[in-house]
């Protein structure tokens, strides 16, 4: 590999929710830079599967269940207490949902908020008080979402708790600056994984494809891209930030597809 291929070279890097999809893709990525991979999932068996296909000698694999703040607490205890540091938060695990507003019930409410958001805000904070510590700075970006932005159908809870999270890597964009900690965020549109399998029937593909400029699902991997960006020296000074990777999907208003530009005046 080139030098320039290996920018993360020792960096511990622990994804959340790196089991699959995204996370996956993303810890995927971080290794292939030179990264130490550390994959904790409430799904163990599945991170464990990750980390070994990764094959690196170093690799850890934590169970956690990040709504759970005493589990999170052990995670962060042993990453290290076997590294010594922590350079590199992915704040990546969170679950869907796709209930009508009407018809949302407090349980799922409660337990999307506890997840994506109580969930994240506890790993991120647990996170940036080991790097604190040891005063070296360091690296988190929170996996929120196009969801957080703008009002999809069916995106109350799931909405509201990524909407909080970008708000809250701002938050600690100003608070953990003086620590050299970099926070930004990314904002992930429609991406080809197993929760867009599970979340998605054809008709909101179609819409997806629609509304979205460039006319297909993201990949994982097109995520992974993002995130290795802002994990390295390259994005020092990109903080706060949220970087949407959505095929436009942010952008786009009106969009006249397959129809006639209307004349000047008559629009
Ligand atoms: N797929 C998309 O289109 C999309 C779009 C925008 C944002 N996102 C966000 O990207 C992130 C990853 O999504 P994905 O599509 O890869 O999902 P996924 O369901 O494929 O993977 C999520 C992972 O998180 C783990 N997880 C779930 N609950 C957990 C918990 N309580 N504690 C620890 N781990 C837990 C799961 O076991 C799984 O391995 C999520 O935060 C999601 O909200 C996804």
């Amino acid at each position: 590999m080139t030098e320039k291929s290996m920018r993360l070279q020792g960096k511990i890097a622990l994804v959340t929710g790196g089991a699959r999809g995204i996370g996956l893709a993303i810890m995927r990525a971080l290794v292939a830079e030179g990264a130490v991979p550390v994959i904790a999932d409430v799904n163990q068996a599945g991170a464990a599967a990750a980390v070994a296909a990764l094959g690196h000698a170093d690799g850890q694999v934590l169970r956690v269940d990040v709504a759970d703040h005493a589990s999170v607490a052990a995670m962060v205890d042993a990453i290290v207490a076997r590294h010594g540091q922590l350079d590199i938060l992915v704040n990546n695990a969170g679950i869907g949902g796709n209930t009508p507003f009407l018809e949302i019930g407090p349980e799922e409410w409660q337990r999307t908020i506890a997840i994506n958001l109580s969930g994240a805000f506890f790993v991120a904070q647990a996170c940036a008080r080991a790097m604190a510590q040891r005063g070296e700075g360091g690296k988190i970006i929170n996996i929120a979402s196009l969801s957080g932005q703008r009002g999809g159908h069916g995106r109350a809870a799931y909405g509201a708790a990524k909407a909080g999270l970008e708000l809250l890597t701002k938050v600690m964009a100003v608070e953990l600056a003086e620590y050299g900690i970099n926070v930004n965020n990314i904002a992930p549109g429609a991406i080809e994984t197993e929760m867009a399998k599970f979340a998605h029937d054809q008709a909101t593909r179609a819409a997806y494809n629609y509304l979205i400029p460039m006319t297909r699902y993201g990949t994982p991997e097109e995520i992974a891209d993002a995130a290795v960006f802002l994990c390295s020296d390259e994005a020092r000074y990109v903080h706060g930030h949220t970087l949407n990777v959505d095929g436009g999907f942010r952008a786009a208003g009106l969009m006249f597809r397959g129809s006639k530009a209307i004349p000047p005046g008559q629009g």
